[in-house]
């Protein structure tokens, strides 16, 4: 029997199990355990397990061992003291782990990360496409294999969660969150999700040294904000949310996913972590989840202006963990929270089963995970991080997300043996555009991480008689047989990325249009995190390649620039044609380019 088949029957076996109501096999198995701890924890020690501090804030890491935090997490960009490398990742996890391990119960900690596209935060690791360009390539066999190499990545820096995948459906091209999205349509990114869900955990999330806990987020409706406004308000009837918003998530469900995180947007003016019955209701209860749900980053505090206020709705509504940095002037969050919430527990306001059914839900996972009897990680796993095998995965998925919009005269391939090609646009040269935001700092322009931009690509490429001229502003074109321009988007994260106007720079199309004057094919590649208007980029140029944000392996892009693999990649969302199209609606006329779109040679 193959394992697709394999696969495809448990799957089956979910969709039956679940529709009877039964709770999903994944997460049985541990009840004893689970119950027999429970039952020899104090009030205190629940509320700790519930409680996620972010790195930064806690300055004294005895304080794992005095308030037995369940959890800790690395806000976008955090690192520990010393070298961003893997070996330094590693020793602070143990060392984190360590204190918990001298807690009066000794249950082991959880660590989070935002390993993304990639475990992205730690210097030296491979860098996948991010979301969007996956999208592209349709292709959940690759996606899935992605993964599972982010898992090797991130485990053999000390983690077992990674929060991710962004199941999102982007509806607005506007959100400085688009590209986290594999698509606007809610059936890919079901499977693509899925995919790297089983990428992430395995089959089914184990003690095995790789499986690595997966997070669907942002729970729900996330990509559906009015004008793609960054953590805004999504307006729609409980049926388009159902049809647009949700069925990634019970997709994520089914692939086993033990994490959810909520988002920081509202569903008809109602903030999601106080949505008692999307939570609750819907998520744990209709679509059986059992695995744990993590709040955003301070996300609670946006509730109301009573914080207190906002724990108890939080938790009320089904929130299982808090995740808690540094508040302005408050280094030491994280006590305010445990003392609200066991005040409120004294009060009556929140119920002990509550507190009892969330801890039992991160207990679980933990067991699932072999973390009593494995709370440390396998150093062999650490010494493959960033290796030339997991590279050669990340520059397939470059390969396949690769979208030709145009190619007019062949330009494309090119050949390896011109005698002067001319390689132009700053973009061409620099790896931070190419990866984009969440790159070992949260918006992706700090350090710099290892790889081959897509200049260094190109000089690997063309043979040794071939001359190549670089500039970034495109001087030097003189005698040139072919141009490649390369043009794009600065890095961006989260609402950094919210936009109104989505034309290209001045900077990229006088780019273009130098280009052009000079006579010769032009080809051009745009780095970026969503479709732009292209103006008369499209005009200006014989060849166009979306190439979305690629990551750390040029390679990729020299690959199908030259012919050594064909185009294969469609459009995951449709391209606007003008700027009343921002947000997939078809109302307006038809788009530039449609959903599915994409050329081959
Ligand atoms: C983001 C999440 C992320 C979390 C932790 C939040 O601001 O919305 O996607 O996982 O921070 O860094
Ligand atoms: C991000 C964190 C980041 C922080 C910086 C949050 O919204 O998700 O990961 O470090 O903002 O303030």
């Amino acid at each position: 029997m193959t394992t697709a088949f394999m696969r495809s029957l448990v799957a089956g076996i979910f969709i039956v199990a679940a529709a009877a109501g039964h709770a999903a096999p994944l997460f049985s198995g541990h009840d004893e355990q689970v119950n027999a701890l429970l039952a020899q924890m104090t009030l205190d020690e629940k509320i700790g397990q519930m409680t996620q501090p972010d790195l930064a804030c806690v300055t004294n890491f005895a304080d794992i061992r005095t308030y037995a935090f369940g959890s800790m997490l690395n806000g976008g960009g955090d690192k520990p003291a010393g070298d961003n490398n893997p070996a330094n990742w590693l020793r602070t996890m143990n060392e984190l782990q360590s204190w918990a391990l001298r807690s009066r119960l000794k249950i082991p900690l959880l660590y989070g990360i935002d390993a993304v596209h990639g475990n992205n935060d730690v210097a030296g690791t491979v860098i996948f496409p991010h979301h969007l360009g996956l999208g592209a390539t349709r292709n959940a066999r690759l996606v899935e294999q992605a993964e599972h190499i982010t898992a090797l990545e991130t485990a053999g820096a000390g983690m077992r969660w990674a929060f991710a995948p962004c199941v999102t459906v982007p509806q607005d091209i506007r959100w400085g969150r688009t590209y986290e999205g594999y698509s606007s349509d809610p059936q890919l990114v079901s499977a693509l999700g899925a995919a790297a869900i089983r990428g992430l955990q395995g089959d089914a999330l184990s003690a095995k040294p790789d499986s690595v806990l997966a997070c669907a987020k942002h729970f729900v409706g996330d990509g559906g904000t009015l004008d793609g406004r960054d953590e805004g308000n999504t307006v729609c009837d409980e049926t388009a949310l159902r049809e647009l918003h949700l069925p990634p998530y019970r997709a994520a469900i089914r692939a086993g996913v033990g994490s959810i995180m909520v988002s920081y947007s509202s569903w008809n003016g109602l903030k999601m972590h106080a949505n008692k019955y999307l939570l609750t209701d819907v998520l744990k209860g209709e679509l059986g989840f059992q695995g744990f749900l993590v709040s955003d980053w301070a996300a609670i505090d946006q509730i109301s202006p009573d914080y207190k206020k906002d724990v108890e709705l939080s938790i009320n509504a089904g929130l299982d963990l808090v995740m808690i940095p540094k508040g302005p002037g408050k280094p030491n969050n994280y006590l305010e929270f445990m003392q609200d919430l066991k005040e409120l527990v004294t009060e009556g306001k929140v119920p002990v089963s509550r507190i009892d059914d969330a801890v039992r839900r991160i207990l679980r996972i933990k067991f699932q995970l072999g973390l009593f009897e494995n709370p440390y990680t396998d150093p062999a796993l650490t010494a493959q991080i960033g290796s030339p095998e997991h590279r050669a995965v990340a520059r397939e998925c470059v390969r396949e997300s690769l979208v030709l919009l145009k190619n007019d005269r062949h330009a494309l391939p090119l050949s390896k043996h011109l005698k002067h090609l001319a390689v132009i646009g700053a973009a061409a040269d620099d790896l931070k555009i190419q990866c984009g935001g969440w790159t070992v700092s949260w918006q992706g322009d700090g350090q710099l991480t290892r790889g081959t931009t897509i200049l260094a690509a190109i000089r690997q490429t063309v043979s040794p008689d071939t001359r190549i001229t670089f500039s970034p502003d495109g001087r030097d074109l003189k005698d040139a047989d072919a141009v490649i321009a390369v043009i794009g988007e600065p890095p961006y994260a989260e609402s950094y990325g919210d936009r109104t106007n989505l034309d290209l720079s001045a900077g990229d199309a006088a780019l273009l249009a130098t280009a052009r004057a000079a006579g010769a094919p032009v080809t051009t590649i745009l780095l970026s995190g969503r479709p732009l208007l292209l103006g008369s980029a499209l005009d200006q140029s014989d060849a166009f390649l979306a190439a979305w944000l690629p990551g750390t392996e040029g390679q990729g892009v020299a690959d199908v620039l030259f012919g050594d693999a064909k185009p294969t990649g469609k459009l995951p969302r449709p391209w606007p044609a003008n700027d009343h199209q921002f947000a997939v609606n078809r109302a307006f006329g038809p788009p530039r380019f449609p959903y599915g779109f994409g050329l081959t040679y």
